[in-house]
């Protein structure tokens, strides 16, 4: 294959690499990803993380795997591990649906980097549609308000809803944006704050429980999120914390928009119920690890819930920015995202 190169994926010699994403921003780290257990590894620390670039390194490597060797049957095994390795990002199962039709042709090697090459490729042209369809819904002087990391570290473009903000910001109408720091695992203090900064956007990171009492004050003009699945009547899973944004969003009137793909969408899911929600390790919650360091607060045996998502009803949310362009609560209502 080709030297591919974005923000977090890179190909070289025929060999896949991943930016650490838990190594950021301390450290800008490349490892190699070259096998299907090392890849999984990866996705289960959150090395690899975000809706769009777990999909797209797992199509990567597959392409990778045939190109150097790997006969059809271990693909087929290998794609299937890779489906399973998380639960929420339906991106994933959408991209390897299309590396298994690129699978089942008879010159399978072509027709699975080929594949991979397009998805890098659409997804990058989607990000940019939802930043020009997201920009259109920012106000000069904004004060914007975002959870986790949507940005060019989560996908192979310019991001989805930081896209949207980034580009805002080129046409001069971003004040600020209040960044959830987003715990556990920290995705808006360590990559979002550290991307934007890079992108010269002002902006001040905020701890979650902070959010609230911003928005009493009348400091939020909107708030803008990614998804990791939208189910067929409108319902997001995103980031844990990003439903309590929504209820207070809705509380105080101020907008609350979802940025995603169409590789997002999951028509066979009928709500939010129906959204399988990844819970991952006590030690996220009992205290924080990370290249600058390891600290645990709670007490050895502390009982822990610690789901990585959670829901958002259609309901509280004010437009679906795709890269089709922005989705209306009424068009949702009538069936939109069922189709
Ligand atoms: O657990 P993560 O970091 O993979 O969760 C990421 C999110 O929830 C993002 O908001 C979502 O994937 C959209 S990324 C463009």
């Amino acid at each position: 294959m080709q030297t591919l190169q974005t923000t977090s994926l890179r190909v070289v010699d025929n060999q896949l690499f991943i930016l650490d994403q838990q190594a950021l921003p301390q450290e800008k780290r490349w490892l190699p990803a070259d096998s299907v257990a090392l890849l999984v590894e990866h996705i289960h620390a959150l090395r690899v993380r975000g809706a769009p670039l777990i999909g797209l390194s797992a199509s990567l490597l597959l392409a990778l795997l045939a190109e150097n060797g790997a006969n059809r049957d271990v693909l087929a095994q290998s794609l299937e591990t890779l489906r399973a390795s998380r639960p929420t990002a339906v991106n994933l199962m959408n991209n390897l649906d299309r590396m298994k039709q690129a699978l089942a042709h008879e010159d399978f090697v072509p027709a699975l980097v080929a594949e991979a090459l397009r998805l890098i490729a659409e997804d990058k042209a989607l990000c940019d549609s939802i930043a020009q369809a997201g920009s259109e819904l920012v106000k000069p002087g904004s004060r914007l308000l975002t959870h986790c990391n949507t940005g060019g570290l989560a996908t192979a473009g310019v991001g989805t809803a930081l896209g949207v903000i980034a580009l805002a910001h080129q046409q001069g109408k971003v004040a600020n944006v209040w960044v959830d720091e987003t715990r556990p695992l920290l995705q808006g203090g360590r990559l979002t704050a550290w991307e934007l900064g890079e992108l010269g956007v002002p902006y001040q990171l905020i701890t979650d429980s902070m959010a609230a009492s911003l928005m009493g004050k009348g400091q939020v003009d909107a708030i803008w999120v990614g998804a990791d699945r939208i189910a067929a009547n409108g319902d997001v899973a995103n980031k844990i914390g990003t439903y309590s944004l929504a209820v207070l969003a809705k509380f105080h009137g101020i907008p609350f928009y979802v940025a995603a793909p169409q590789t997002t969408l999951d028509p066979n899911c009928p709500n939010g119920e129906a959204i399988p929600i990844e819970q991952r390790a006590a030690s996220e919650v009992t205290g924080v690890a990370g290249s600058f360091g390891a600290v645990q607060w709670a007490p050895e045996n502390a009982q822990v819930y610690n789901p990585a998502f959670d829901v958002t009803p259609a309901a509280l949310i004010s437009g679906w920015v795709l890269d089709s362009g922005v989705v209306t609560p009424e068009q949702v209502s009538g069936g939109f995202f069922a189709r």
